[in-house]
């Protein structure tokens, strides 16, 4: 049992409501359970498999759902590079291990067997990429057709071939992304396309998952979990599950929650330090993690009450910042991630430096991104593969040389 409530004014809506903001004040819904009627015990969820739907009496689908198998994910201690910063308990929850390659996956299971629930045949969303390539997926398994807006030039070439692939109608706007989701959200109000954005209430109940799963992998409420922010969903999703749990007493504390922004695109970074009540926009942001290059988060205010309430922070890692440590965790730890998912652990290297994070606490980031993503990226980092004749004496003479 759950309804739409505002999360500014407390105005409720009927959960079968085709609604995304409050009519009486503009502001963002959040789905509210009646935590009372929620009578599911742990262990009836630690006998399930690990997955976005082990946790279904905390979602609001009733019908069977849209699924690739999503979540899942598994959560990596970060031995070497932890040791380097010099925190003995960093793990990585790797987001791109789920089916489209992007933690958006937990999202559009909900979102898009929402869309079926309410009635809707059509689906769209704006994109910085990962969530066009996963509604696309979705939509394809739904067998409903799908409308992705794209910043043109600007989306990296794993995703764009993805939502290409599984059959959207894929547009690229001369402009950017938070330019694309006004345009989208404007076509669902007027010709009725289910807006599968992150102001949409019910993508977010599936992507706060990742907490509930981190919780149960590390066995514990870990000290600290950090999330690289573009539209501020995901932290705020994250946040509003795990205070379910502890509503719920399932958990007795929250996680400092701590996102991590790229610094050309980073407002609610600023909006933290210097105490401000909202974000300010950017109106160019620009970095080479295009998955966050946002400069109008939409989810903001959920997102700084979040670090707010739990005695978080917020801190930007530069474009060398983030490329250095995509490098380390592939190199040193094997895990493949894109540039955006990589602003988190370098984010935590830039707060332990800081003497911000303390090196006792058990920190969980959350990498958000498949490696494969981003291939162009990648090589442009590394060295072309060196070429030679097919025959053995030019195979030893090259590895000799190196
Ligand atoms: N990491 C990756 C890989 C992303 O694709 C995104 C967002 C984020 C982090 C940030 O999450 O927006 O909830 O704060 N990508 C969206 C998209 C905007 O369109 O794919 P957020």
């Amino acid at each position: 049992m759950y309804r739409l409530t505002c999360v500014n004014c407390g105005e409720s809506y009927r959960p079968d409501e085709i609604i995304y903001t409050c009519r009486s004040c503009g502001h963002l819904l959040a789905v509210e359970y009646d935590l009372d009627s929620i009578t599911v015990q742990r262990e009836v969820w630690n006998h399930r498999p690990l997955s976005v739907w082990r946790y279904r009496e905390l979602l609001p689908v009733t019908i069977p759902p849209v699924t690739l198998h999503e979540g899942g994910t598994p959560l990596y201690h970060l031995e070497r590079i932890g040791k380097e910063i010099g925190l003995p308990h960093l793990y990585a929850k790797h987001e791109g291990m789920n089916p489209t390659g992007s933690f958006k996956d937990r999202g559009m299971t909900v979102g898009v067997s929402m869309a079926l629930q309410l009635g809707k045949t059509t689906v769209a969303c704006a994109s910085t990429g990962n969530t066009s390539a996963s509604l696309a997926a979705y939509a394809a398994k739904a067998g409903i057709p799908a409308v992705v807006l794209l910043p043109a030039g600007k989306v990296a070439l794993g995703k764009v071939a993805q939502a290409l692939m599984h059959g959207a109608k894929v547009i690229s706007i001369r402009g950017n992304f938070d330019r694309a989701l006004e345009m989208t959200q404007e076509l669902c109000l007027s010709h009725g396309l289910y807006l599968l954005n992150s102001i949409n209430p019910f993508r977010l109940e599936g992507q706060k998952t990742i907490g509930f799963e981190a919780v149960d992998q590390l066995g514990e409420v870990p000290d600290r979990l950090v999330l690289p922010v573009g539209n501020a969903g995901n932290i705020s999703a994250v946040h509003k599950g795990l205070s379910e749990l502890l509503a719920l007493g399932f958990i007795d504390r929250l996680p400092m929650m701590t996102g991590i922004q790229a610094a050309g695109s980073s407002p609610v970074v600023r909006a933290i330090r210097q105490g401000l009540p909202e974000v300010v926009p950017e109106r160019s942001p620009e970095t080479i993690a295009t998955a966050i290059r946002i400069g109008a988060p939409v989810n903001a205010e959920k997102a700084l009450a979040a670090i707010r309430k739990t005695g978080g922070t917020a801190e930007m890692v530069t474009d060398e910042e983030i490329l250095a440590m995509q490098r380390d965790l592939a190199r040193k730890e094997g895990i493949g991630v894109e540039p955006a998912s990589a602003a988190s652990v370098a984010g935590v290297r830039k707060l332990t430096e800081a003497g911000v994070i303390d090196r006792t606490e058990r920190v969980v980031c959350v990498v958000t991104g498949h490696l494969l993503k981003d291939p162009e990226t990648v090589i442009r980092q590394c060295e072309a593969p060196t070429e030679i004749d097919a025959d053995l004496r030019s195979l030893l003479s090259v590895l000799q040389s190196s």
